[in-house]
């Protein structure tokens, strides 16, 4: 499970609170009527168990909870932008963005679907020593699953990995820290790209 806080505890970083909103009861959001709303605000994009069918609309399923709150927070405050996402995210008050956030925390994750060819393994060899010289596997884990503030990039699309990188790199994809855009800053785009093409892939192990 994720780790909520309590309904006194409310401490998860995005909380602006909104002026004059006293009378609402400060009790945690419901799980179910979250589930709920996912499935008829969000699944036609992101896929009605998290993993979205589209190139560029990522997968959620696995995502961990406060990387999803914090990504929420970012469009919500324009600070991330994308024409459909800032539109979902401009209407959330702070309980739905940690509701919504919560229960992405629940999706396990999917993985991709097997491909007609299995991948190249010189390729998925070179890869693997990228993302350890330039220690994406320490700060998203050995599995690449992610964890806390830092998101699972293991079977994610590769377009929208490709597009992520390329945005931390030219510095159109502001992060929540700055930690993304140091890490790729003095990476060549081609090995960005050869990164995107293994995590997509990367199942693990
Ligand atoms: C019209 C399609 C659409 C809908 C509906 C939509 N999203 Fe998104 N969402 C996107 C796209 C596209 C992105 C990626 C934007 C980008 O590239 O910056 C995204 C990104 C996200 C991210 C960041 C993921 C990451 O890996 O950084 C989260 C979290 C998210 N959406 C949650 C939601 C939730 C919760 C809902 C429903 C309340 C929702 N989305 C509804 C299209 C959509
Ligand atoms: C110092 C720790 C650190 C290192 C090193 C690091 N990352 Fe990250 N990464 C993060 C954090 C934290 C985020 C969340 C971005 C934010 O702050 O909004 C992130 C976000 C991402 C995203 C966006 C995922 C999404 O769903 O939108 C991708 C893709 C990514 N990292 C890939 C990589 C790759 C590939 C490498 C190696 C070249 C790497 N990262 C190295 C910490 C790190």
């Amino acid at each position: 499970m994720v780790a909520t806080p309590g309904a006194e505890g409310q401490q998860k970083p995005p909380a602006t609170r909104p002026a004059a909103s006293g009378s609402k009861p400060a009790a945690a959001p419901a799980a179910a009527s979250y589930a709920q709303r996912f499935a008829t605000l969000c699944a036609s994009c992101h896929g009605a168990n998290g993993r979205s069918v589209l190139p560029l609309t990522p997968v959620l399923a696995g995502q961990p909870s406060l990387y999803a709150i914090t990504q929420l927070f970012l469009f919500r405050e324009g600070r991330r932008s994308d024409p459909a996402m800032t539109a979902v995210a401009k209407t959330m008050t702070d309980d739905d963005m940690r509701g919504f956030s919560d229960y992405i925390g629940t999706l396990p994750p999917v993985p991709a679907p097997a491909p007609d060819t299995p991948p190249d393994p010189a390729r998925m060899a070179k890869g693997r020593a990228l993302a350890d010289q330039y220690k994406c596997l320490f700060c998203h884990g050995a599995d690449l699953g992610g964890g806390q503030q830092v998101p699972r990039i293991a079977g994610q699309h590769e377009e929208y990995l490709r597009e992520s990188l390329r945005g931390f790199h030219a510095g159109t994809r502001p992060g929540y820290t700055q930690a993304m855009t140091a890490a790729v800053s003095g990476i060549p785009l081609a090995d960005l790209d050869a990164l995107a093409w293994f995590a997509a892939r990367f199942g693990g192990k």
